[in-house]
Parts: C-alpha cells; structure tokens; sequence
C-alpha cells in the first residue's frame, strides 16, 4: 500500500513517532494489538514496524529507535519527514492477545509500540492487565505522558533506585492460571524475562514474545556445518555452506522463496519441512509451529545432512 508521512517527531532524542496515512482515498486495513507492517525503504530495505496508534484514527502509527549498529533502516526512518510517501504491506500478527483471564505486559525499551497497543485493546475490552515498562530513563521512554498516571503501568528505569529495577520473582511471581505474559523488547531484555519466568516455573504456552532489533541470525551458528537443501516439487539440491542461510542459496539459485526481514523475527519465509532433522534459530515461530514442520529458511539450519523442503 502507499502511504504518505501526516506526522513525525521525537517522543525521545533517539525515538521518532511517525503516522502514516493512505496516499489514496482508500482506508487502512483494520488491525489487532500486536500487529506489524513491513516497510519498503527507497533502498530496498524491508523493515517491520509494531503498529501502536489508536486504531480508530485511521491511522497508522509506528515508533522507530534510531539504532547507530543498524543497518540503514532506522536512520533512513529518521530522516524522513512529513508529505513523503512509503510503500508498506497490510497489517500482520505474530504476536496478538490470547484468551486470558490476566494479561502482564514487559516491554523493554522500543519493546514498548506492541503493548501500547495491547494496553488499548484491553482497556476497550474491559481486561486484566498490568504493563511493567523497562527504559534506561525517563527520557529515553517513548510515550510516558500517554501512560503516567495509570496505576497499572509500572515503570523501571535503569537510573532509578535499586528497588524500582524489574524483578521477575517479584513482578511477575510465580505461575498463575488463565494468565498470560507478553514480552517485547531487544533481545537481552527477552532472554532475561523469559530465563527468569522459566525458572519460576512458568510454562511455555503462557509465554508470548516479540523480538526487536536487528539481532540478523547468528552468523556463528554456521558453524553446525553446511548441508543440502531439496525442493519437493523439482528434487532439485543446492549446498548451504557455513555462514550462508538456506534463503541466500534458494534466492541465488532463482527459486522464488517468500521472505521479508531475513532476520528470522517476521515469519514470511517459513516453509514446511518434509525431511530431515532442523536446527531452528528463528525468533517467530512457536515450539507447537516448529513440532508441526514449520521452517525459516532466512534463520534455521539443519542437523541431518539433508532437508527437504516443501517448495
Ligand atoms: S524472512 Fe522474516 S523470518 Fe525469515
């Protein structure tokens, strides 16, 4: 779709607030809390963005962190300016609300744009919810005017006294029922949420989360090894070497695979494995999505010599 820049400022000094509209008489697709849209930059980049406005505005709204390790794309974000026009896609959702009793919300820094949005679903909707927000400041929190005040926003900044730091013995506690945990956030901020709640004994199904960054798959995890690719429908074979993903060798060779972010973190080249024994790195599919054959082929590798591939 194309869409044109109406708004775009710093909620921080490093997060821009931008609000896309139709280029064209025609409205936005409705979407749920959660959802994202991939991002078409004049260079060829592709980015995902949590959408975090009020969905009745028409409008859609994203937050960007200008990220100095990334790789372009929030910079050329930054630099856009308002009456500028965007090519993005329809909204998708990896990482919507589930049926609960109690949602507990852990957003880390830009981690925050998903459960914004999340926040104003359950208001709407009259739920349980409590958002604990994580930032290095309150300078560096996008949206704190929005959420001060709110008894069931609790914030925890790096700067501020030990005892307001997030404690997940404490802050989220042990395993409820019928309660859910959505975390979002740089990767760091994920694995420590999600190692702490482990640990307590929380079961994976109650666990809900969404990476940001740019974390590209790890390039070391090449080091299992290469091994060959086969596609069902031609029986063709290609050799994935160390450091190269299953996606490099399908796009090199011509194969037209579907993919996106190519950061195993927005599902767009999962294909369904029919053999072989897969190494999954991704970031978006769930443990039941992985045991049911589903395979990124930008992120995962394999531990057999060969996979075959439903393609
Ligand atoms: S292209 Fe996004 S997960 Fe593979």
């Amino acid at each position: 779709m194309e869409a044109v820049i109406v708004s775009h400022s710093l909620a921080t000094p490093d997060i821009a607030v931008i609000d896309l509209a139709p280029a064209d008489a025609a409205e936005f697709p409705a979407y749920t809390a959660g959802a994202h849209v991939d991002v078409r930059l004049d260079s060829g980049l592709v980015r995902q963005y949590s959408l975090c406005g009020p969905p009745e505005s028409g409008r859609y709204r994203l937050a960007v962190l200008n990220e100095p390790a990334s790789r372009g794309g929030s910079r050329a974000m930054h630099a856009l300016k308002v009456g500028d026009q965007l090519l993005i896609s329809a909204p998708r959702n990896r990482f919507p609300l589930v049926t609960a009793r109690r949602h507990v919300l852990l957003a880390g820094g830009i981690g925050i744009t998903p459960l914004l949005a999340m926040v104003r679903q359950l208001e709407t909707e009259g739920g349980d919810w409590v958002l604990h927000y994580c930032a290095r400041s309150r300078a560096h929190a996008a949206f704190v005017p929005e959420l001060a005040g709110e008894p069931r926003v609790i914030f925890h900044f790096d700067d501020g006294s030990p005892g307001q730091m997030l404690d997940i013995a404490r802050d989220l506690g042990d395993p409820q029922p019928h309660t859910a945990v959505y975390v979002c956030g740089p990767a760091g901020f994920i694995d420590h949420v999600l190692g702490k709640a482990e640990a307590l004994g929380w079961p994976p199904e109650a666990l809900h989360k969404e990476r940001f960054g740019n974390a590209a798959p790890d390039e070391g995890a090449g080091a299992s090894g290469g091994f060959t690719v086969r596609l069902a429908s031609t029986g063709a074979e290609y050799e994935v070497p160390d450091g190269r993903s299953v996606l490099d060798v399908l796009l090199e060779n011509g194969v037209d695979a579907p993919y996106s972010c190519q950061q195993g973190i927005c599902g767009e080249c999962v294909v369904r494995l029919l053999a072989g024994e897969p190494d999954h790195r991704d970031d978006v599919l769930t443990d039941d999505e992985h045991a049911e054959g589903m395979f990124t082929t930008c992120a995962s590798r394999a531990h057999s010599p060969v996979l075959e591939l439903d393609l």
